[in-house]
């Protein structure tokens, strides 16, 4: 099928990419035209596995190409993706004037015959509808359906999350649209849910916001394991061994970040508010997830005594590990926070220092983990980087000026460290 993805920012770069590798012949539109020149080049503007590769192939076999040009996207497809960003204003609730020029631009461009216009971006409750009633006022004789089919992709592992989904969530209020986009994800042989506009709008909010509901919970847990000596992994093994609970996203630590959980959970609650409903189980996620990143600092500050002058290295930027995302990482909240208080920040992350650096300008930022290490007085594990389980701990423990080691997510072995000869911390074991 011919699909025009509108903004090729993370999630609809990936897609689009994912489209054209099943088959579908893809036009990604992006009105950044710098963007659109470097992807012409075959640069990709982010770290994401295996999507380089997926881009080179697919532009050679001529299924996938890149234009700033929306006209030329619509005249050319059946189905039009919108997958622009949704940022979050000051109040919490969602900025859709991205959204809304686009579809201004849609309804300028649709031609004649019937289209699709897909929502992939996250959206509150209700904008299928918005976007719907835009589209008509500034173009009456358009023939088009709305559909809203949200993205649940993770960085990190975007393109193998798009290639095999847990499920594909279609909604929309006409049987004709739902069939076409029944066609466009056959080949990839997933489960496919198919609502109405409303429901399929909630569900992307209602997921994120559980999943995140599923952190902040054994995060509070970890309070009662320091209290009681029990060992959240354990509590996390046996809860999660249950498949009604499940283990995913049960890893304690000092809070979720991103893009999507910190905005997805505050747009919830604001549109909760907005139809109606206090959400304080929510109010209450995110306040765990607060208190978690000071309950870890507290626990350095009480090890340093005071952090003024001290040296410490962090190993990890980025908000999770596997990709160069930095955006609302705790990882740099820890570090802003520890500069604040007088503490010298050197930091290595795999992936992320570009985009770290220029926020935070104070830090020393280094280019391997030995070098954090070099006269640190502690180190801070803030991302669950799989490279820094295997470091060459011994290594790193000699280069050091104290062995102060403070793991933020519970990714290396308590007992092995404390034989290294760490003086170790984690979090609720
Ligand atoms: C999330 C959703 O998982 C995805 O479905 C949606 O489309 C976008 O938002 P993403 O933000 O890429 O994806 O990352 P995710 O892997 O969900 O992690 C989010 C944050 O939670 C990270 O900071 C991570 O470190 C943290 N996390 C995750 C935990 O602290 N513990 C866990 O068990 C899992």
């Amino acid at each position: 099928m011919n699909l025009a993805i509108i903004g090729s920012g993370y999630v609809g770069l990936v897609t689009g990419t994912c489209f054209a590798e099943v088959g579908h012949n893809v036009i990604c539109v992006d009105n950044d035209a710098k963007k659109v020149e470097m992807l012409h080049q075959g640069k990709i503007p982010i770290y994401e596995p295996g999507l380089e590769e997926l881009i080179k192939k697919n532009v050679a076999s001529g299924r996938l190409s890149f234009t700033t040009s929306i006209k030329d996207g619509i005249d050319k497809s059946l189905v039009i993706f919108i997958a622009v960003p949704t940022p979050p204003q000051p109040d919490g609730s969602v900025d859709l004037s991205y959204i809304e020029a686009v579809a201004r631009e849609i309804a300028g461009a649709l031609p004649k015959d019937y289209r699709i216009i897909v929502d992939k971006s996250t959206v509150p409750v209700k904008t299928g509808d918005k976007v719907a009633q835009t589209i008509k006022r500034y173009n009456k004789k358009a023939s088009f359906d709305v559909v809203s089919n949200p993205e649940f992709l993770r960085e990190g592992s975007a393109v193998a999350d798009l290639m095999k989904p847990d499920r594909i969530v279609v909604g929309s209020d006409t049987q004709r649209a739902l069939d076409a986009m029944k066609e466009i994800y056959k080949p990839f042989n997933a489960p496919i849910l198919e609502t109405d506009l409303n429901s399929a709008e909630l569900i992307k909010h209602a997921s994120n916001s559980f999943l995140a509901l599923k952190i902040s919970y054994i995060n509070a847990l970890t309070i009662i394991c320091e209290a009681s000596g029990a060992d959240v992994e354990k509590v996390a093994q046996g809860m999660g061994a249950d498949h009604r609970i499940g283990r995913a996203f049960l890893n304690a630590g000092i809070g979720y970040g991103g893009s999507c959980f910190p905005k997805d959970l505050s747009a919830f609650i604001k549109i909760s508010d907005d139809l109606g409903y206090d959400f304080q189980l929510l109010k209450q996620v995110e306040v765990i997830n607060r208190e978690q990143r000071e309950r870890f600092i507290k626990k350095i500050r009480e090890s340093l005594w005071v952090l003024r002058d001290k040296k410490i290295g962090v190993l990890g930027l980025a908000f999770k590990g596997n990709t160069d995302d930095v955006r609302s990482s705790v990882a740099i909240a820890l570090v802003e926070q520890m500069i604040k208080e007088g503490a010298h920040i050197k930091a290595y992350d795999p992936k992320g220092s570009e985009k770290a650096a220029p926020l935070i300008p104070k830090a020393q930022i280094v280019s391997s983990a030995e070098a954090v290490a070099e006269g640190a007085d502690a180190i801070v594990v803030a991302t669950e980087w799989t490279d820094f389980k295997t470091l060459d701990w011994n290594k790193i423990k000699e280069k050091m000026n104290s062995p102060l080691l403070f793991d933020g997510r519970n990714l290396l072995d308590p007992v092995k460290m404390k034989e290294l000869g760490f003086d170790y911390y984690s979090i609720g074991r």
